[in-house]
């Protein structure tokens, strides 16, 4: 058993079409639902976002993302000895899509599953496969967040259908006796499902129920600013890490004033605070991930750096993840 995992590669797949704000107010002027750009950027920092046409799936943006992550890390399909996919927007209710891509890779040793915690579901993820790393059950894992929120869109609800996006991104983790992932802290409050929810179901052949999201803004923005970091407090405390040590965080992208909010309370210089809302849009558990791989694209974030991952969505859920990097 080794005493740590360890990121060793990072990939990301986002769909072909970039979706401005100022296209997106247009198509939605078409409709009669006023917003627009300025207030889109404004209250939020999403400048664009990406969205799927109808062709393109979870699955090939998530084999996308993990070949690459494979790739960096100088591994191959068939290393891989597990698969957990984070997502609440899969391509079908059965089999998982974690099992699709395992086919698409040709991944064969691999045990794949679907771990669904909204947008804190790649936080969830790596902490599983780092605890089944530690535990000995396997020796890698690809670890993927990949959604197409927006096929839950209500394109006539302008108080959500600005905020999301379309993407994935993947890490491949593997055992290693040097750190690697510090700690990790995870929580759930199913007391609050109701200010973040798509509560539809298919039944009898039919959708019942509300297939779109739904979301009480406000309280999701107080929820996230107080959990995030109250939850990356708990886990320095409770690894004797002092955040004068922290080189980055990495808190999923929903909005840019809840992002400054979290550095605020952390006293964190918002240099440290890697954004990519602007460009990406809320892309729920694929977030975090895109966010990681593109500040390790863009030389920000290098071998050595202490990195903390932070998730928080419907479920209530929410947790962090400290990295050396
Ligand atoms: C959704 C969110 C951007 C709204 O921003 P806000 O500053 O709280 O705005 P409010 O909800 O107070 O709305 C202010 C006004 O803007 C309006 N508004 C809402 N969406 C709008 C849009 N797209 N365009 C123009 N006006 C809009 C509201 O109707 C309201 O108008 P009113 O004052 O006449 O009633 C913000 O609450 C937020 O980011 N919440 C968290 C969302 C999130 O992170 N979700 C995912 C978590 S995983």
């Amino acid at each position: 058993m080794s005493p740590y995992s360890a990121i060793l590669g990072t990939g990301a797949s986002l769909p072909r079409r970039a979706v401005s704000n100022q296209e997106l107010t247009l198509f939605l002027a078409e409709k009669g639902v006023e917003t627009s750009a300025e207030w889109i950027e404004t209250r939020t920092g999403i400048r664009q976002r990406y969205l799927c046409d109808p062709d393109e799936t979870n699955c090939e943006m998530a084999s996308k993302a993990a070949l690459q992550a494979l790739q960096a890390a100088g591994a191959t399909p068939l290393d891989v000895e597990l698969i957990i996919l984070a997502t609440s927007t899969p391509d079908q209710v059965f089999p998982s899509t974690a099992c699709a891509v395992q086919a698409e890779l040709g991944a064969h040793k691999a045990i794949a599953f679907d771990i669904q915690a909204v947008c804190s579901g790649f936080v969830y993820a790596l902490t599983v496969a780092d605890s089944m790393i530690r535990a000995g059950q396997v020796n890698n894992a690809l670890v993927i967040g990949s959604e197409v929120f927006s096929r839950l869109m209500d394109w006539n609800d302008r108080t959500t259908c600005v905020l999301f996006g379309d993407g994935a991104g993947a890490v491949y983790l593997k055992a290693s006796s040097e750190p690697g992932i510090l700690g990790c802290k995870l929580h759930s409050d199913g007391n609050m499902g109701s200010i973040l929810n798509t509560t539809g179901r298919i039944e009898g052949g039919r959708i019942v129920g509300d297939p779109f999201l739904r979301m009480d803004g406000q309280a999701v923005f107080r929820q996230a600013v107080s959990v995030l970091g109250n939850s990356a407090l708990e886990l320095f405390e409770s690894l004797n890490f002092k955040l004068e040590d922290l080189d980055f965080l990495v808190p999923h992208q929903a909005n840019v004033r809840i992002l400054n909010s979290v550095a605020k309370k952390l006293k964190l210089p918002e240099d440290r605070v890697i954004v990519t809302v602007g460009m990406h849009g809320n892309t729920s558990a694929a977030s975090v991930p895109l966010a990681l791989n593109h500040a390790i694209v863009q030389k920000q974030i290098k071998k050595g750096h202490n990195v903390l991952l932070q998730g928080v969505g419907g479920g209530f859920t929410w947790g962090s993840v400290l990295v050396r990097m």
